[in-house]
């Protein structure tokens, strides 16, 4: 009897094994031999996209009407796509957790996901990633690589990892059921080479593995408006010029794509004047990309069409005009940076508490003095 349980233990914690280990090799499996990607990737919003680890997506979610109507996780398809099982997955946003043991369920865009991307297939509403269906078969870029006891060749021929296509599958657009494009990075739906990678994951310091000394990897950590956003500020400059009776704050923006992307967001600019140690001028100036229906502001889901688009868009060059005459001694103070969430919507999304939606991120500051 006592050997028929334990078989019958050991049966079930296989099975049990099985399901923990799912479709996609879970991102643990990587943390030894990669430690320092790992590290990274697990402060990106890439590990954290989750309903369990992103608030605001939460949020959102919560509201849903699919969620409502206890229909399918459809974020899944983007924002947990290693998923086994997205049906299971969380009917009720981060409120009813599956079974919380299931590491695979619980875990964002992973590496193994990420490096299985075979091609990406253009489509209307959002673009759609064809797999690769061999476990362990991973696309890198190092041509000299090395090959791992874990999962033996890389595979280099894979252009998309190289030229940043790998990112269009989910970053290129999202249309709501209304035909409007809720958030988009690639306004043309076109796969040449957006070359997200070249800012989103530049070389940084450290080996790649834990076998080989090599000098730099890339960055993983993924720059954004969650974090490491120091790491891209490199890409809008801040200028002024003076005149006679005003001045002007250029901000010029070099990035592919707008600054701030989710139609939640919202961009800020402080300029602020200070006279023998009195501030005395200052303005706020905001940025933004308001959907809605009839005029006003809506969820994203029953937004029609888009309100206002004040946003910095990809490649602009934005000069602000202020009617105040500067001085010898002067100091201007600039600041540009965001709130996640446009403080107008924080309440309606039961965010108040979650000081991730409701603070200010500064993404660049730089005085000037006269
Ligand atoms: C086609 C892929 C795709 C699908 C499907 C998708 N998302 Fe997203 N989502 C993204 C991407 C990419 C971002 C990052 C955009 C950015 O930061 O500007 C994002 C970001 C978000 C954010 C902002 C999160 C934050 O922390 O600021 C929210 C909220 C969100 N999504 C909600 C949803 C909800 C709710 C669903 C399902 C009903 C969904 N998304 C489905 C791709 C997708
Ligand atoms: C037993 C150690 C080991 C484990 C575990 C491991 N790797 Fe690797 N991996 C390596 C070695 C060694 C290389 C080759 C590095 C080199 O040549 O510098 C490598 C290279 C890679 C590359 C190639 C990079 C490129 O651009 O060519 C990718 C991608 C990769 N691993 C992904 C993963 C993922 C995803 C996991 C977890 C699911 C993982 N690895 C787990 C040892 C490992
Ligand atoms: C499987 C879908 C998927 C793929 C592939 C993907 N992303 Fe993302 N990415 C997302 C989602 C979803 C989010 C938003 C997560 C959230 O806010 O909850 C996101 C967020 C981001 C962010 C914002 C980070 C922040 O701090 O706000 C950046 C930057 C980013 N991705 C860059 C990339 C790059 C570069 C690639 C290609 C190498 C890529 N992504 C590939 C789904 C994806
Ligand atoms: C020339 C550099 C550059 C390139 C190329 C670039 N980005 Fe960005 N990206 C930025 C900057 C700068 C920001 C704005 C600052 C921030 O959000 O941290 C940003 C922000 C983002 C965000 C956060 C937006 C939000 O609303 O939260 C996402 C997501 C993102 N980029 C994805 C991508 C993807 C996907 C590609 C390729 C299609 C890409 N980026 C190409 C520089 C670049
Ligand atoms: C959003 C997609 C994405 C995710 C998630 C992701 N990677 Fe990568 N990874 C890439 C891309 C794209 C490159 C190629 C970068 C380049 O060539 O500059 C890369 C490069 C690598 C390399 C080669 C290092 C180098 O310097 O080029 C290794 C190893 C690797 N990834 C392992 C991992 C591991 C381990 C994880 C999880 C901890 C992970 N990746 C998560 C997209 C991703």
């Amino acid at each position: 009897m006592k050997y028929i349980l334990s078989l019958l233990l050991f049966f079930s914690s296989v099975t049990y094994a099985n399901n923990v280990v799912g479709k996609y090799a879970p991102n643990k499996e990587c943390q030894a031999c990669h430690t320092q990607i790992y590290n990274e990737f697990n402060g990106s919003m890439h590990a954290n996209s989750t309903p369990q680890k992103d608030p605001i997506h939460a949020s959102v979610w919560n509201m849903h009407p699919k969620n409502l109507k206890f229909e399918q996780y459809s974020c899944g398809k983007c924002h947990t796509p290693a998923a086994d099982n997205l049906d299971q997955m969380l009917r009720k946003g981060k409120k009813a957790l599956p079974q919380a043991s299931n590491a695979t369920h619980q875990e964002g865009i992973s590496c193994a996901y990420c490096h299985r991307i075979e091609s990406i297939k253009l489509a209307k509403k959002s673009n759609i990633n064809i797999m690769s269906e061999t476990p362990k078969k991973y696309f890198g870029t190092l041509e000299d690589g090395m090959d791992s006891p874990y999962h033996g060749t890389i595979k280099t021929e894979n252009k998309h990892i190289k030229n940043g296509n790998v990112c269009v599958g989910c970053h290129s657009h999202k249309k709501n059921k209304h035909g409007l494009n809720v958030c988009s990075t690639n306004l043309d739906n076109e796969m040449d080479g957006a070359n997200c990678v070249s800012c989103h994951m530049p070389k940084v310091k450290g080996s790649v593995t834990a076998f080989k000394d090599t000098k730099e990897h890339a960055f993983h950590g993924f720059p954004g408006s969650h974090f490491n956003s120091d790491m891209l500020s490199q890409y809008v400059n801040i200028s002024m010029l003076r005149e006679i009776k005003s001045f002007k704050v250029n901000i010029d923006n070099q990035s592919s794509h707008a600054m701030l992307l989710h139609p939640l967001r919202l961009a800020m600019l402080k300029v602020q004047v200070t006279r023998a140690g009195k501030v005395t001028q200052f303005k706020d100036q905001y940025f933004k990309r308001v959907i809605g229906t009839d005029g006003k502001p809506a969820m994203p889901w029953a937004a029609k069409t888009e309100i206002t688009n004040t946003m910095i868009k990809a490649n602009e060059k934005r000069t602000i005009e202020y009617d105040f005459a500067i001085q010898k001694g002067d100091t201007v103070d600039v600041t540009l940076g965001w709130f996640l969430v446009n403080p107008k919507a924080v309440m309606k999304l039961n965010l108040t508490s979650e000081k991730v939606a409701t603070k200010f991120n500064e993404f660049k500051k730089q005085s000037f003095n006269f």
